[in-house]
């Protein structure tokens, strides 16, 4: 039996109808809807549920990303991947061991004190007492540094950095004006490309030094893919951390308890920079298609059907995560959230982005801060992609 009938609540998973400012009663129904529901306007199936959210982000076999992760992208033909997320067994395996080295555990340790450093110096400039835009006076402030630190970007070009990412992620206010989203994506591309040929005549101690010199066997990243790899990073790195911090600190303003629970046991900060994680799911989604016919869920899935895995509805499901699934508890544990994705293609910079939260809460709590109050309204992302706080007035309190 086909399956496939429209669920009309997948409709709302569209650009114009998205629930930016609460997204939750959606996914909550969608989830209730069954393990894998049909949107046939896009011609997708949509997984909203833990269970088959990982069981398709586990099988690269049965679900490749080469023919897209994103719902636009379906019937695309890329003549090459765009980026490494776009690549499948073999080539994927292969990319994946050339760049794992410059994200592995010793490097993240080594870069950890730097990290905190910067951490500490942010903290000590943000105004106390009064109100702030905890998105553009904090927030965005740690990321843009770390990957232009790891990717050796002279300090005086990191403010571009922002504007980079933006450029490159639809839905973002600069993603609307083409002629200068081009002229800043052409921007990135030739400043990562010089830093791409100075590091190959004099490395450096940086992370593209690292893969212009990083060899398998003989085998090296050629050029073209270390463009696309560094142009993804720059993108990858920045909105997603900066959304996670931003709206970890909401959430603290939401729930005040839980800031003071960690202000009194800071041995919490680990567990709870993973319930941010699942709390704010920075990547609302991705998608794979299924390359044989298939079951997922109890549902037949034919060869060459895309499926979107819902990973912000993941993260709230009761079957995975209790009943108390929709409450930010600092110290919830186990915590299998799939903010970072889930199998082969699980986050490349996992550990850099958990360490950029955790020296962020670490930071706040050196310098007193006691309380976390939201003076204003929260303003959201447009985005159907990445979900995140645009504008957050909140006042950081010592006293
Ligand atoms: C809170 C911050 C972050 C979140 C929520 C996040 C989320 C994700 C997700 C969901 C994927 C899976 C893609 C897929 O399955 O197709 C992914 C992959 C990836 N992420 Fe992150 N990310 C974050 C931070 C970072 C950072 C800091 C970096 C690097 C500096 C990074 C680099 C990458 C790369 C290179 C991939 C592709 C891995 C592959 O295809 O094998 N991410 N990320």
């Amino acid at each position: 039996m086909d399956g496939r009938h429209h669920e009309p609540l997948t409709e709302q998973l569209a650009d114009d109808a998205f629930p930016h400012d609460d997204p939750f009663p959606l996914y909550e129904a969608l989830r209730a809807a069954g393990p894998l529901v049909w949107n046939a306007t896009g011609g997708y199936w949509v997984a909203s549920r833990h269970a088959e959210v990982t069981a398709v982000g586990a099988d690269a076999t049965r679900f490749c990303s080469g023919r897209g992760i994103l719902t636009f992208e379906i019937g695309v033909d890329y003549p090459s991947p765009p980026t490494m997320m776009h690549t499948d067994p073999p080539a994927h395996t292969r990319y994946r061991s050339l760049v794992q080295p410059a994200f592995g555990r010793r490097v993240v340790r080594a870069l950890e004190p730097t990290i905190r450093a910067a951490a500490a110096r942010l903290i000590a400039q943000v105004r106390t007492n009064e109100s702030i835009d905890i998105v553009t006076d904090l927030a965005a402030i740690l990321p843009v540094q770390v990957i232009g630190m790891i990717l050796g970007i002279p300090e005086a070009e990191w403010d571009r950095v922002w504007a980079w990412s933006e450029a490159s992620i639809p839905g973002t206010d600069t993603w609307s004006d083409p002629e200068r989203r081009n002229a800043l994506r052409a921007e990135m591309t030739a400043e990562l490309a010089e830093l791409v040929a100075s590091a190959r005549l004099a490395p450096r101690h940086d992370v593209i030094s690292q893969l212009v010199h990083e060899d398998l066997d003989g085998d090296r990243l050629s050029d073209d893919e270390l463009a696309m790899f560094l142009n993804q990073l720059l993108v990858a790195g920045n909105e997603t951390t900066r959304n996670a911090i931003s709206g970890g600190l909401v959430a603290f303003s939401e729930h005040p308890g839980e800031w003071g629970r960690l202000v009194e046991d800071r041995a919490r900060v680990d567990t709870a920079t993973d319930e941010i994680l699942r709390w704010t799911t920075p990547v609302i989604a991705f998608m794979r298609t299924a390359t044989v016919d298939t079951v997922v869920g109890g549902v037949p899935v034919a060869a060459g059907d895309p499926v979107l895995m819902l990973y912000a509805s993941a993260n709230r499901d009761e079957d995975e995560f209790g009943s108390d699934a929709g409450t930010f508890r600092i110290d919830r544990s186990p915590n299998h959230h799939v903010a970072f994705g889930f199998g082969p293609h699980f986050c490349l910079g996992a550990a850099l982005a958990r360490l950029e939260i955790a020296a962020t809460l670490d930071a706040l709590i050196d310098a007193g801060v006691t309380t976390i109050d939201a003076v204003g309204p929260v303003q959201r992302s447009r985005s159907t992609i990445i979900a995140g706080v645009t504008n957050a007035p909140l006042v950081l309190r010592t006293r």
